[in-house]
């Protein structure tokens, strides 16, 4: 395998905090946006000060759970107000980039959730406003922060796998399609269906083991068998897949399946699952019980014997994405999941959908 991954990192200027100065944190978009508050409120050194969502009965039902006073149905009137240090954006996929550069401009590091962007074009915008403010965008891949990924990961880095020449990520539902209707379903707002949803984590799990090696050709299909005819009975917008599948090439040689389903005739009713196959060794994670717990295993041989090893969850285990960005920005350390690891996502992304599409193979160069 390639050597592990350098954290690509845009360096950001701290500004001079005292040691106990808490950062003051804004999430805009309150609906997972919640799990940030509640991530960023256990750490000793965040305070979420500022909220913002453009439901006013959202906000308020937030705002008093939370104890959250500034409340915004308009970001860019919270981030013009509030002097944040930190915005975490939590809306709908088509909102992520207005909203990270706004955040960017007004001075704030900003956690963006999968995925970065719609598209890799808007991803370098990003990037490119990152660069200018000297600000860092970290992407919410929170899939890295199960205590099996880091153990995984610890494991990785020590070199167990050898060279890894082949993966297969997949996260599929048997019949789990988010109500009809919604954004989820609509490309305009969401960019594509389960893939750009689901497959998404699971892709950015596999790079991450694998050192985010550069991917050079896809091949993909897509379909909606399922989900569309469904849709249509209860006339809802649906123009996304339902089910999704590629074969990626990297220019290491090594070879990536994906699967993503919010619909498929399979046994399980859901399957996420992460398989490295390397030249001294191979592992999986995967839930247990179809919920979202994890296991992992490495799998290897001593002497000629087969053997199955459950790799040592860290001591020092990062609880959260949120918790890791307070302490990256507060240390100026290095933070995981870059805005480039998500750049290289959404290139893959927009060549599985290309590839699908044309049903030609694509190069990403
Ligand atoms: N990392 C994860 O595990 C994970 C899990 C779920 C969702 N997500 C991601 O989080 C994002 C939000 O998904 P969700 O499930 O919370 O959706 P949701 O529809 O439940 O919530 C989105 C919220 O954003 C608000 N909103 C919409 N436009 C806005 C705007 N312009 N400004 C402020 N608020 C706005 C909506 O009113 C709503 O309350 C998506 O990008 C999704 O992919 C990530």
């Amino acid at each position: 395998m390639a050597a592990p991954p350098k954290t690509i990192h845009t360096a950001p200027p701290m500004k001079p905090k005292s040691k106990s100065a808490k950062l003051r944190v804004g999430i805009i978009g309150l609906g997972m946006g919640r799990a940030h508050l509640e991530s960023y409120q256990k750490h000793p050194r965040a305070t979420v000060v500022a909220i913002a969502d453009t439901n006013p009965a959202t906000l308020a039902a937030v705002g008093e759970k939370y104890g959250v006073a500034a409340r915004y149905t308009d970001a860019a009137t919270m981030l013009a107000a509030e002097q944040l240090d930190v915005v975490s954006v939590a809306t709908p996929n088509a909102y992520h980039k207005p909203l990270t550069i706004a955040a960017l401009r007004a001075g704030c590091h900003v956690l963006c959730e999968k995925p970065m962007a719609m598209s890799a074009a808007e991803a370098r915008e990003m990037l490119a406003a990152a660069k200018a403010a000297r600000r860092r965008i970290m992407i919410n891949f929170s899939y890295r922060f199960t205590p099996q990924s880091q153990a995984l990961r610890a494991e990785v880095d020590k070199g167990i796998l050898g060279d890894v020449y082949f993966a297969r990520t997949v996260w599929l539902r048997r019949k789990g399609m988010p109500g009809f209707g919604g954004w989820f379903g609509q490309k305009a707002l969401a960019g594509g269906g389960p893939l750009i949803d689901l497959g998404v984590h699971r892709i950015d799990l596999a790079l991450w083991l694998m050192g985010y090696p550069k991917p050079r050709w896809v091949l993909a299909s897509q379909y909606n068998h399922i989900a569309a005819p469904l849709a249509r009975k209860e006339k809802k917008v649906f123009d996304v897949e339902d089910f999704a599948a590629a074969l990626v090439k990297f220019e290491n040689g090594a070879t990536l399946e994906v699967e993503a389903s919010w619909a498929g005739h399979i046994q399980q009713r859901e399957l996420m699952e992460t398989r490295l196959l390397g030249t001294k060794a191979g592992l999986v994670q995967h839930n247990t019980n179809g919920g979202y717990e994890f296991d992992a295993t490495i799998f290897t041989e001593r002497r000629g014997k087969e053997m199955d090893l459950k790799p040592a969850v860290p001591k020092k285990l990062m609880p959260s994405a949120q918790h890791h960005f307070v302490e990256s920005i507060l240390h100026n350390r290095p933070h995981m999941a870059t805005g480039e690891e998500g750049l290289i996502v959404m290139q893959l992304l927009d060549a599985i959908y290309a590839s699908a599409a044309s049903g030609e193979p694509v190069r990403i160069d």
